[in-house]
């Protein structure tokens, strides 16, 4: 049975594994955290594209039979060059303006996303397409993802940059903001005591793991009923790290391994 691999700059893609695992129970998975090079977000487009071969070779040695690209700032640089050179499936990260332009009320959306993610083709396309008569309010969400990574979510340094990352998008009203970012859905419960519970976070990932599972299905790849999944995780980085916010965040028994 063959599992489905998944990767980020670190240990952010970790907040779509989990609703990978909620919508695909009978899958197995391979994650690999590329924690020495992280983060990827102000990193030359072209370096991070080598990064994601990288990436996905791996992957492809644990015979993954699908590639979630669980970050923003990979797909956005990498995911259109993936796709050309390699023959298996990948799923990439999609900044949710559509949903959010969609339900605001007041007109205004905010989007909290790395350099890397604001440079990319598609939050172009998708805020032109789907963002008419809409305000967006953009931030680049710098320091953020080396806070998540090491496990300072509630710290006060974080709390210090989200205050201003925030401001500009409570001066315009935005009642949803775009979690642009893997990382940030780990920042959730301090965005919203910041925000005072007003704002809505929009966090794609449950609707990539749907997108995932329907792309599965169509390529009749879908595991059957009768298998017993594996969780293996890899990274290059502190594997200590890796385990603890794992079994902060899920009860699930997993591998951890050295890349
Ligand atoms: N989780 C990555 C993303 O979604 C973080 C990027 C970075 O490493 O800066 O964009």
């Amino acid at each position: 049975m063959q599992p489905i691999g998944v990767f980020d700059s670190g240990l952010g893609g970790l907040s779509v594994w989990r609703e990978l695992v909620k919508e695909l129970p009978n899958e197995s998975f391979v994650y690999l955290a590329d924690s020495a090079h992280c983060p990827y977000g102000s990193r030359p487009h072209d370096e991070i594209t080598h990064l994601a071969v990288k990436n996905t070779e791996f992957l492809l040695s644990k015979n993954a039979k699908m590639i979630v690209v669980a970050c923003n700032t990979a797909t956005a640089a990498a995911i259109d060059y993936l796709r050309k050179s390699f023959s298996i499936p990948f799923i990439g990260m999609e900044p949710a303006i559509k949903p959010a332009a969609l339900m605001s009320k007041t007109a205004c959306v905010g989007v909290l996303a790395t350099a890397g993610t604001f440079e990319g083709r598609l939050f172009k396309e998708t805020s032109q397409k789907y963002a008419a008569g809409v305000k967006i309010v953009t931030s680049i969400g710098d320091g953020l993802v080396e806070l998540v990574e090491q496990n300072l979510v509630n710290s006060k340094q974080a709390k210090l940059l989200l205050e201003k990352y925030l401001q500009p998008m409570l001066d315009c009203n935005a009642d949803h903001i775009v979690l642009g970012c893997t990382h940030y859905p780990f920042l959730s419960e301090l965005i919203n005591k910041i925000t005072g519970n007003s704002v809505i976070l929009v966090d794609p990932a449950s609707a990539v793991a749907r997108r995932t599972r329907n792309q599965l299905k169509s390529l009749d790849l879908l595991a059957g009923d009768n298998t017993n999944p594996q969780y293996h995780f890899f990274t290059n980085g502190d594997l200590g790290k890796m385990q603890l916010f794992i079994d902060e965040i899920t009860d699930i028994q997993v591998v951890t391994g050295i890349w």
